[in-house]
């Protein structure tokens, strides 16, 4: 059988795979893009690359299931945007763990001008190391983001002075771990030296450690992005968190991200989401403490308005389409 959408008359598995292609703008730890896309007659199929788990930073591999988790989002907003609504079963295939979603059930539906605005939000989005302007966030926009994440089945509590201290002790703490280990450090070196699509270029970090009240990520080499003298006070910090700490609540956290970063976007709020303090074991305790028993603590972010009058670091480069999405199931057939 083969599907046509009204509005676009492009055929299903054109958007599938254009759905795919796009969701390689979402975000990745160290930008390692760490997912496969594959299009079938009627279904798409995520799945993670083990190859690209931080093994070191990430052993358990939540990071890289969450970063999928922000792809998943991002693949399912594109698809609505073409006029496709997916059923999306997440974890199908107990005996294939790195199998990460299947979108089934593709039904034609009208476009949605709401998803198509996100979708451009998408293009745009990106991580901004820079300290923030001296104007807070405002409260609607904090409230949006975080119910933008609550539709997605994770939390954002947005913290309050006293727990920010404890988030920028416990930052520092596990800045200072992760400087003494080898591992994370050579880990770290790879990915911030890489070439072909994946890692961090030194146009997007910063050329000093910006000033922040939560230390940022120390990577290990000054990039090129100027940073100015500003400091980052009127910043807002929020810990994703949820009930669970398994795939599932990985995966879920993941989508959750993708819908807080892009209704981020939209307001004009910049993210940077800061991963250390949940990396290193004792810190991550920490955090459930600063959380004071809400549930299990996935990200910290910071949240702020960038400052106008400089542009923003350039885009992260991304790895070309045909790298991460696989259509030779119906190549020839569309
Ligand atoms: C799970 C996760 C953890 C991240 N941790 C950090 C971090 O600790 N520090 C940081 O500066 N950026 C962090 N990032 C941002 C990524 O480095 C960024 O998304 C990636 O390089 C792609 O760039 P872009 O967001 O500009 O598209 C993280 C992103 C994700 C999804």
């Amino acid at each position: 059988m083969s599907h046509q959408t009204p509005a676009t008359h492009r055929p299903l598995t054109t958007a599938l795979a254009e759905a795919a292609a796009m969701a390689g703008h979402a975000p990745s730890v160290h930008n390692t893009q760490p997912w496969r896309w594959r299009v079938l007659p009627e279904a798409l199929e995520l799945r993670m690359v083990r190859d690209a788990q931080l093994t070191a930073t990430d052993p358990a591999g939540e990071l890289v299931t969450l970063s999928c988790g922000a792809a998943l989002h991002h693949a399912r907003l594109a698809l609505a945007a073409e006029g496709w609504t997916a059923t999306v079963h997440r974890l199908p295939d107990p005996d294939e763990p790195e199998l990460l979603a299947r979108l089934t059930d593709l039904r034609p539906t009208g476009v949605d001008p709401d998803a198509m605005r996100t979708v451009q939000c998408m293009q745009v989005r990106r991580t901004d190391r820079r300290p923030v302007s001296d104007e807070p966030v405002a409260d609607e926009s904090l409230a949006a983001v975080a119910s933008a994440a609550v539709a997605e089945g994770a939390r954002l509590e947005i913290l309050d002075r006293d727990q920010v201290l404890q988030l920028a002790a416990a930052a520092s703490h596990a800045a200072t771990v992760e400087a003494e280990d080898p591992q994370l450090r050579e880990e770290l070196a790879y990915w911030t030296s890489r070439a072909g699509g994946t890692g961090l270029t030194p146009e997007v970090l910063p050329e000093q450690a910006p000033e922040t009240t939560v230390p940022g990520r120390d990577f290990g080499r000054p990039g090129s992005l100027p940073v100015g003298p500003g400091h980052d006070r009127a910043a807002s910090y929020g810990v994703l968190h949820g009930d669970e700490d398994t795939p599932l609540s990985w995966l879920r956290a993941g989508e959750a991200l993708s819908a807080a970063w892009l209704v981020a976007t939209r307001l004009g709020v910049s993210m940077v989401p800061l991963s250390g303090v949940v990396e290193v074991g004792g810190t991550r305790q920490i955090l459930r403490q600063v959380l004071a028993g809400l549930g299990q603590p996935y990200l910290v972010l910071r949240l702020g308005v960038a400052d106008p009058a400089h542009a923003g670091p350039p885009h992260t480069p991304r790895l070309p389409r045909d790298q991460v999405v696989d259509t030779s199931a119906v190549d020839g057939h569309a």
